[in-house]
């Protein structure tokens, strides 16, 4: 390495132009905090003669990402194309085995493909930086990997995607249907034209993944997440919740369970006036609790050009500093592989929507049927429901059951046997609850 750390860019979207900003606009202050100047040698992208608003002169276009990653004028190899494919695997993998640092915001690539990729960072005695990848600008990473080593931490949650949490907040503060809210994020850039990976929970399960890993100590395993995504959230769930004293948020959670670690991406009731409910629009928060810590909760923009490439800066810096750490906090010879707790045997509360035949001794029944899998409710209520007009006569009865903590299995036998004896006019709609 000379004197300058000299990075190469690769990805000059949203994230790569925003990191071009940083360095150009802070090169001074980079450099005193950095201990050593900082400078861009070579980028590239997929379309060279594309406008990107910035200036590129005295930059080398790399000719591929590959050629980039072996070249002798990077030290640092940053990657911002994303995907868990070619070329951005290819690329990192090349990085890494020429002894180059590698700095990226690829949650997918991470959730992939984090242990092997950081096993050949260890090899090569360099360092795999992904603060950017997790929740945007929040430094999560960093808070569970070094500030809060000292603890064992026995759950990890989050709001980590703004598009699903902007959906949530705008369809409860003004009253409307999800579709109506999508095609708005659509046309504010919030939401892709196909939504599918936000609203999904893919993106947000992605980012669990890497976080499980570093709060327990575990090898990745992206696959074992159970996801659920806010697409089959009504309005006339959210009101009912408001009602009951909850928000509904997308959350990711990690907890800790004699089972093994539970691992969630799901629409969630939490109780309003907590933390997480009050995080609202666009913004992520991330909390842990430690044994010695307590509760951490940070809140903060996950994504936009500044945010994120604030992240992959502060990785940069760490690098000139000569702080490389393992990537997953741990030798990945050290991390236990993944247990996975099954999703049945859950335990907790459970806000249950049942469309019941308006006829005499339905909701005895419904009750009849939760205890007979000795599920204690907390409340039944009749709910009114806005899709049917005031004084129609109608033949079905919308009721809200809130349940104690129970097993999830216990759940969904009581509602097969809700469904199997007739009782039920639509399919029931369930949401989880969440303590805090
Ligand atoms: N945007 C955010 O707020 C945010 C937040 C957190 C993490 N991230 C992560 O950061 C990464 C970059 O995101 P972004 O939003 O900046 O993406 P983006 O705006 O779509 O930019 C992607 C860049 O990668 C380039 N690229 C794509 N395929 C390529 C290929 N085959 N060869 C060379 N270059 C290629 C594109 O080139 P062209 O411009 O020539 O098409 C573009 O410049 C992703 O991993 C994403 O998940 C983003």
């Amino acid at each position: 390495m000379t004197n300058t750390l000299r990075l190469g860019i690769a990805g000059l979207g949203t994230v790569g132009t925003g990191l071009l900003d940083i360095v150009t606009k802070h090169s001074a202050s980079l450099a005193v905090r950095a201990g050593t100047p900082i400078e861009v040698t070579e980028v590239t992208a997929r379309d060279r003669d594309k406008d990107r608003g910035v200036d590129l002169s005295g930059l080398t276009w790399a000719a591929s990402p590959e050629a980039m990653a072996t070249s002798e004028n990077v030290d640092v190899f940053v990657e911002l194309m994303g995907g868990d494919g070619e070329p951005a695997k290819s690329s990192v993998e090349a990085a890494l085995r020429a002894g180059k640092h590698v700095v990226t915001a690829n949650k997918a690539l991470l959730a992939m493909h984090g242990n092997e990729l950081a096993r050949l960072a260890e090899e090569n005695e360099v360092a795999l930086n992904f603060e950017a990848a997790v929740a945007g600008g929040i430094p999560i990473v960093k808070t569970i990997r070094e500030s809060a080593t000292a603890n064992q931490i026995s759950r990890v949650y989050g709001i980590m995607n703004g598009t699903c949490n902007f959906i949530m907040t705008k369809m409860r503060n003004e009253a409307r249907d999800f579709a109506d809210v999508l095609a708005e994020a659509q046309a504010l850039g919030y939401a892709e034209a196909d939504p599918t990976f936000d609203i999904g929970g893919f993106d947000a399960a992605h980012k669990l993944a890497i976080l499980t890993s570093l709060a327990f100590g575990r090898e990745i395993d992206f696959s074992a997440i159970y996801v659920e995504g806010i697409e089959h959230i009504a309005l006339d769930d959210i009101k009912a919740a408001d009602n009951l004293g909850f928000k509904i948020k997308l959350l990711g959670v990690a907890v800790e369970t004699e089972d093994g670690i539970e691992q969630r991406v799901h629409p969630t009731l939490v109780p309003k006036g907590s933390n997480i409910a009050e995080v609202e629009g666009v913004f992520n928060a991330v909390g842990l609790e430690g044994d010695s810590v307590g509760e951490l909760i940070l809140e903060g923009a996950g994504a936009g050009a500044g945010p994120t490439a604030s992240a992959v800066m502060a990785d940069i810096i760490d690098i000139a500093r000569g702080n490389v750490v393992h990537p997953l906090g741990l030798p990945v010879s050290m991390l236990k592989p993944y247990k996975r707790a099954r999703m049945r045997a859950h335990e907790g509360g459970y806000y249950i929507a049942l469309e019941l035949f308006d006829r005499p001794g339905e909701v005895a029944a419904v009750a009849q049927h939760m205890a007979n899998q000795n599920i204690s409710l907390a409340s039944i209520m009749q709910h009114t429901s806005d899709t049917v007009e005031k004084g129609a006569k109608r033949e079905t009865a919308p009721f809200i059951l809130i349940t104690h903590d129970t097993m999830e299995s216990d759940v969904r036998t009581a509602l097969d046997e809700i469904e199997n004896g007739g009782h039920l006019a639509s399919k029931p709609r369930v949401i989880r609850i969440e303590r805090f």
